[in-house]
């Protein structure tokens, strides 16, 4: 594949013109024969999660796809589900730029995008010309100014909403990049949120006559004591799914690293061993009563297979996927 050149070319350019100009390029390409430029054939392995059938394990993680506008793109590179947001109730413009930073000598990016997204209409819009028929999950969050004690009204616009064109939905509640949002991970403001969604996915599933799984996605930055009260919380509420996880604050390992002093969240192979331990809690707390997605710094079948190996039933990649390009997934689902 042509993707190691491809890259040299790409990254010698700022990283978010090199995204957006990307987005644009598999948006204008997906549903024609263009597509023919990076379409592959990956092997079957299929598998039913959350009451799903997957056509393979590995989903594309949430935030390369923010406004869901290259699902057929990413569904032709053989990705067995696609992941779009995160999303929020109004457009918003996200943090100023610069806010993203690669740090290639670790395979690592540091963002702070802040949801910048066109908001939820547009986005059920371009899920609606996709005309996609595979595993979509759409990532909900809260606008940035939207108060923390309102957050719910968000993620409960959002979900009415997406509902009639989600396979499964995602709560955001650990991104780094909004303010407030990943204190929605502990105690009593977990469980309100939780109950207050179920009641809402109850209801959909009466108006609608299905019924859409959703998936919490917490942090890597969580004690052994506090991703075990979230296991509980996720039982008691009867959740679906749990992905674990997004960024981390940490910047262990990358410390002598161009642009660690960055603010934001670091993704890639730094955050790898925290989220598998995250996912190796969560496997014990949970005892098999609900399924995990395991995310954070897979880039290869065996990062693929270790997570699977602590107790995830499905992956995803982002940073991965932006360092190695397609030729990763196809690696990646024959090696699972
Ligand atoms: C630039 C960038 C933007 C992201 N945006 C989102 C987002 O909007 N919502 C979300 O849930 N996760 C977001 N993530 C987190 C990823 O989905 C993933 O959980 C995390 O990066 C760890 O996986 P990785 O090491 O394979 O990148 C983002 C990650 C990056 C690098």
């Amino acid at each position: 594949m042509f993707y190691p050149a491809i890259r040299k070319v790409l990254f010698k350019f700022d990283a978010e013109t090199i995204h957006e100009l990307t987005i644009k390029g598999l948006k204008s390409t997906g549903s024609n024969p263009l597509n023919a430029l990076y379409k592959q054939r990956v092997a079957e392995k299929p598998v039913n999660v959350m009451g799903i059938d997957f056509p393979n394990p590995l989903g594309l993680a949430a935030g390369l796809d923010k406004n869901a506008e290259c699902i057929n793109a990413f569904a032709a590179m053989g990705f067995g589900f696609i992941e779009v947001g995160t999303v929020t109730p109004r457009p918003q413009p996200g943090n100023d730029k610069p806010r993203i930073f690669r740090l290639p000598e670790a395979n690592a990016i540091i963002n702070r995008m802040g949801f910048n997204n066109k908001g939820v209409d547009y986005l059920v819009s371009q899920v609606r010309a996709a005309n996609f028929n595979g595993v979509l999950g759409i990532n909900i969050g809260k606008n940035k100014d939207t108060p923390e004690e309102n957050a719910k009204d968000d993620y409960i616009h959002c979900m009415r909403k997406v509902y009639n064109f989600a396979t499964y939905i995602t709560v955001n509640i650990s991104s780094p990049n909004t303010p407030g949002l990943r204190a929605l991970q502990y105690g009593d403001a977990l469980n309100e949120l939780l109950s207050a969604l179920k009641a809402e996915q109850a209801t959909l599933a009466n108006q609608y006559g299905k019924y859409i799984p959703l998936a919490v996605k917490i942090a890597p930055d969580l004690t052994e004591d506090e991703v075990k009260s979230i296991a509980k919380s996720l039982i008691d509420n009867g959740i679906d799914g749990v992905i674990a996880t997004n960024t981390t604050l940490s910047r262990e390992g990358v410390e002598q690293l161009e642009h660690s002093t960055e603010q934001g969240g670091l993704s890639g192979t730094p955050v790898k061993d925290k989220s598998t331990t995250v996912i190796r809690i969560l496997a014990k707390a949970l005892d098999s009563k609900l399924p995990i997605i395991g995310v954070g710094g897979i880039a290869s079948s065996n990062d693929a297979n270790e997570k699977i190996a602590a107790g995830a039933s499905l992956v995803q990649v982002y940073t991965g996927f932006i360092y190695q390009g397609p030729p990763l997934i196809k690696e990646i689902v024959s090696g699972l």
